[in-house]
């Protein structure tokens, strides 16, 4: 059934962008209809990344379209969970709290480079909605690359070489700290109070790993499955020539005249694939704030591991 049918409307997410679309004039009501729900799901597998604009937009309806696509969990860190509601994640930046950097000679708070949501864990979660709740007058954007289009643009020898490869990730707070983020010259200045408990905690979270490539269950299409931020580095290829291999990935996949910055109105409702599609925010001046409230949607791609529990002991001398 088309989406005029059910009584929405679906367009491009903007001219020219090779993923994603626009879902307008969606209300609460219609998602108690099972055929509006199943039509909903198939976009999002399709498309990665769907902008809800021109409908209702509330947290009830986050929390309600966010379940159309999959149960929803509370965020591993308690420190990163709404206080009004623990299936809602606070991203927050206060002139007087949250982490600022200084990139490439300019001051941006709340700046998050490209990465998958909870890469860092063996279970990644499918996906997320994100809501503005206090927007910045200016910036405040965030960033989406579609990682099946990162894959098919991959030079063949390269698909070659990283076949069966994993990348290894762990817990980061300080993000000027990524090793593979290639953002340029990125000095942290301030850490939020939030990372601040977080880091003191992060060694003892498990390294993880996931595979560079995986298939898409419900397409076959083959997914470039590389956050940059979070990763440090290629398991089967430590040294030299796996840190080379891993930035040239990295290079491909971050192309930014191939991604979509999306420019948050009052109201608006991103979902992106998290399995499928890298996402960034670029942060705001330091003296701005920006507030936005996102679910988690569960899943498992059933491909991550975790490192160290039952994993040989390295035997050697310093
Ligand atoms: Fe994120």
């Amino acid at each position: 059934m088309s989406a005029v049918t059910l009584g929405y409307d679906v367009s491009p997410l903007g001219e020219g962008v090779p993923f994603g679309a626009t879902v307008s004039g969606l209300t609460l009501a219609q998602l108690s209809d099972s055929q509006v729900r199943q039509a909903l799901y198939d976009l999002w597998i399709d498309k990665g990344v769907l902008l809800f604009r021109g409908g209702e937009s509330s947290p009830q309806m986050q929390l309600e379209l966010s379940r159309c696509f999959g149960e929803l969990e509370p965020h591993p860190f308690p420190e990163s969970r709404s206080e009004g509601n623990p299936d809602l994640v606070k991203i927050k930046f206060y002139p007087d709290d949250g982490s600022y950097y200084e990139i490439n000679g300019e001051l941006r708070g709340g700046w998050l480079p490209w990465h998958s949501d909870l890469i860092y864990t063996h279970r990644i979660n499918h996906g997320g909605i994100l809501r503005p709740v206090q927007l910045p007058s200016t910036l405040g954007m965030t960033g989406f690359l579609c990682q099946i289009a990162a894959y098919d643009r991959l030079p063949q020898p390269l698909r070659e070489r990283i076949e069966g490869l994993h990348a290894v990730y762990e817990v980061q707070v300080d993000f000027s700290g990524c090793p593979f983020t290639d953002a340029g010259d990125v000095r942290l200045m301030r850490l939020a109070n939030s990372g601040t408990e977080i880091e003191k905690r992060r060694f003892t979270y498990p390294r993880v790993i996931h595979p560079m490539v995986f298939t898409q269950q419900e397409t076959g299409r083959k997914v470039l499955n590389v956050s940059p931020t979070f990763a440090i580095g290629i398991y089967e290829e430590g040294g030299p020539e796996g840190e080379e291999l891993l930035r040239e990935v990295v290079r491909h996949c971050t192309d930014a005249a191939l991604s979509y910055f999306h420019d948050w109105q009052p109201g608006d409702m991103v979902l992106w694939d998290n399995w499928r599609t890298l996402h960034c925010a670029t942060g705001v001046p330091p003296d701005e704030t920006r507030v936005m409230e996102r679910t988690t949607i569960t899943g498992d791609y059933a491909l991550g591991r975790r490192l160290g529990l039952d994993g040989p002991i390295a035997d050697f001398d310093v």
